[in-house]
C-alpha cells in the first residue's frame, strides 16, 4: 500500500527545499540530520554548502522512483576510489560499485553462493561458530553483547566466504577488511563528502589496501588449488557464463564487498535483536514460549525454523525498529526530475530505511517494538526495506535471515539475558549502519523463563520507545 498523500504539492513560483548548512552535519548524526530535514521540508528536499549538495527522499514513493531505475540512479558506495590500477580500486570494485551490464552479469554470479541450496552448505559453520561463543558464556557473569555478537559474525562470515579449513587465516582477511572498511568510513563520507582536514591518511588506506589486496589474492590462489570447497568465494571461483568466469580482480571486489556487506549488518542486527526483547518482556516470554514448543535444546534444524513464527516476527520488527542499514545513496546517471528538482547527472541522493520504518502513515506508533504487528501489517517492499528494495535488493537476506532464525534460538533456549540496569546504550550511524557504540552490558543467567526489562540510559531512547505496549495502553 503506497500512500499517495506523501508527496507536497507545491507552486512553480515558491522556493525550492533547501537547507544551506554544513554537509558534514549530516555524517556526524545522520539520523538527527534526516530527521530535521524531514520536518523542515518533507519528502523532498537539497542540503547545500559552497554550491555543492546532497538530495534526501523520503517514504515509499521516492524510495520507489529511486531504488527501482538502475539504469538513472547508479549506485557509488565508496568515497575513495583510488587511481585506475591501485589495490584500492579493485577493492572498492564490488557488486555495490558497478552499474549496468556489469553490475547485472555479476550480480548472476555472485547470486549462486547466496542461492538457497548454497546457503545450506553453510549450516555446519553456523552451529560450530554459535557453540563455540556460548561456550564461553557463564552464568551469573555480565556480558558485552555487542561484542559477542560482532565477534561472532567475524568469525562466522570469515568461515562463510572463506571456508572453514583454514579459520585462522580466513579470520585474518576478515579482520583486514574490516579494518579497511573503518579506514574508509574514517577518510570519506558515502560517496559524497571528502573531508580535507583528513586528506593526508589516504596514504595509510591505500598502503593498507595493498596488504588487504595481497591477503585476498593469497586466498584465491589457495581456493583454486583446492578445488570443490562450499564456501562462497570457491563457489564465485567456480561461476562461469557465456562470457567466461569471474576475473581475479573481480574477485578481489566481491570478496570486500561480501565481507563489508555481511559482517556488521547482521551482527547489529543480533544485539538489537537480542536488546529488544531484553527490554520487552512479555515479547520475550512470547519468544521463549515458542521455542521451548518447538525445539529441544539444540541448534535448531531447518524443518524447525520453519515453526517458529514469532520469531520471525520478531526479527522482522526488530530490523523495522532499529534496521542496521539505515540509509543509503544513489547517484545520478543521466538528468532527472525529482519532485522539484531538476537534477544533472553526478548528483547524490540519500533514501533512509529508517526514516520510512518510523512513518506514521505506514506504522500505527511506528518507534514501538510490537512484533505482532506483522500479524496484520503487509507493507510494500518500498515500505518495508531492511534489506533495500528493486533490482539492488540485498543477495545475503536469505542468508542473514537463516542466521539469525537459528542463532537467537540457540541462545535464548539455553539462557536468559537481561540489560544490566542503568547501564548506557547508545547508537550512531556509521558508514550507514545503524549500530550501538556503546557496549551493551548484558547479565546472563541459565534460561528460566522468567523476564524483567531494566532501566537504560543512553540515546537508544531517541530512537525506539522503550516502554511495553500494555503501559503505553494505560497511559493513553
Ligand atoms: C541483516 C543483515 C543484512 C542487512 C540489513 C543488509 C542490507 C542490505 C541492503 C539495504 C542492501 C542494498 C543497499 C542499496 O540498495 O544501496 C544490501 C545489498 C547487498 N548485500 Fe546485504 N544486508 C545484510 C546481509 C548481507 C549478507 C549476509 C550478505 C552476504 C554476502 C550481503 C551482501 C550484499 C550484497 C553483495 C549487496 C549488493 C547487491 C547489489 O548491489 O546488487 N548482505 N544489503
Amino acid at each position: 500500500m503506497i500512500n499517495t498523500n506523501l508527496t507536497i504539492a507545491r507552486c512553480a513560483d515558491e522556493p525550492l527545499p533547501i537547507t544551506h548548512g554544513r554537509l558534514m552535519d549530516f555524517p556526524d548524526d545522520p539520523i538527527a540530520c534526516l530527521r530535521r530535514l524531514h520536518a523542515e521540508h518533507g519528502n523532498v528536499c537539497a542540503m547545500e554548502e559552497q554550491g555543492q549538495r546532497i538530495y534526501f527522499v523520503f517514504g515509499p514513493e521516492f524510495n520507489h522512483q529511486v531504488l527501482s531505475d538502475m539504469n538513472t540512479f547508479h549506485s557509488q558506495f565508496f568515497a575513495i576510489r583510488g587511481s585506475r590500477n591501485s589495490s584500492q580500486r579493485r577493492l572498492t570494485s564490488g557488486l555495490l560499485s558497478m552499474n549496468g551490464e556489469q553490475h547485472k552479469r555479476n550480480r548472476r554470479m555472485v547470486m549462486d553462493a547466496f542461492m538457497k541450496k548454497a546457503i545450506l552448505n553453510y549450516v555446519p559453520s553456523i552451529k560450530i561458530e554459535v557453540e563455540s561463543m556460548l561456550a564461553d558464556w557463564v552464568p551469573g557473569t555480565e556480558r558485552d553483547i555487542n561484542r559477542d555478537m560482532t565477534d561472532f559474525m567475524l568469525r562466522l562470515t570469515s568461515s562463510i566466504l572463506f571456508g572453514i579449513d583454514q579459520p585462522e587465516v580466513a579470520y585474518k582477511i576478515g579482520h583486514m577488511i574490516d579494518e579497511w572498511v573503518h579506514l574508509n568510513h574514517e577518510l570519506g563520507m558515502g560517496a559524497f563528502v571528502a573531508d580535507p582536514t583528513i586528506a593526508g591518511r589516504y596514504g595509510d588506506l591505500l598502503a593498507y589496501a595493498g596488504k588487504l589486496e595481497a591477503e585476498i589474492l593469497d586466498m584465491i590462489r589457495l581456493r583454486k588449488e583446492n578445488s570443490g570447497g562450499t564456501d562462497a568465494l570457491s563457489i564465485l571461483i567456480n561461476a562461469h557464463d557465456s562470457e567466461g568466469s569471474i576475473s581475479d580482480e573481480e574477485l578481489v571486489g566481491s570478496a570486500a564487498l561480501m565481507f563489508a556487506a555481511a559482517h556488521l549488518t547482521t551482527a547489529h542486527s543480533l544485539s538489537w535483536t537480542l536488546f529488544l526483547l531484553a527490554q520487552h518482556p512479555t515479547e520475550m516470554n512470547k519468544f521463549h514460549r515458542e521455542i521451548s514448543t518447538h525445539l529441544t535444546g539444540g541448534f535448531p534444524s531447518l524443518e524447525q525454523t520453519e515453526k517458529l513464527t514469532f520469531v520471525e516476527r520478531t526479527i522482522k520488527e526488530s530490523m523495522r525498529v532499529l534496521p542496521a542499514s539505515s540509509y543509503s545513496q544513489r547517484v545520478t546517471a543521466t538528468p532527472v526530475e525529482l519532485g522539484p528538482f531538476k537534477l544533472a547527472p553526478g548528483a547524490g541522493i540519500v533514501f533512509s530505511q529508517f526514516m520510512t520504518h518510523h512513518m506514521p502513515g505506514i506504522y500505527t506508533d511506528p518507534d514501538v517494538f510490537q512484533p505482532d504487528r506483522w500479524l496484520h501489517t503487509n507493507p510494500s517492499p518500498y515500505e518495508y526495506l531492511p534489506f533495500g528494495a528493486g533490482p539492488r535488493m540485498c543477495i545475503g537476506a536469505p542468508l542473514a535471515m537463516l542466521i539469525l532464525k537459528t542463532t537467537l534460538p540457540t541462545i535464548l533456549q539455553r539462557f536468559k539475558v537481561s540489560v544490566v540496569p542503568n547501564s548506557e546504550v547508545s547508537s550512531k550511524v556509521i558508514s550507514t549502519m545503524l549500530g550501538p557504540t556503546t557496549s551493551v552490558m548484558m547479565r546472563i543467567e541459565k534460561q528460566d523463563g522468567r523476564f524483567e526489562s531494566q532501566p537504560v540510559r543512553g540515546n537508544i531512547h531517541d530512537l525506539v520507545d522503550l516502554r511495553e505496549i500494555p503501559v503505553l495502553r494505560r497511559a493513553a
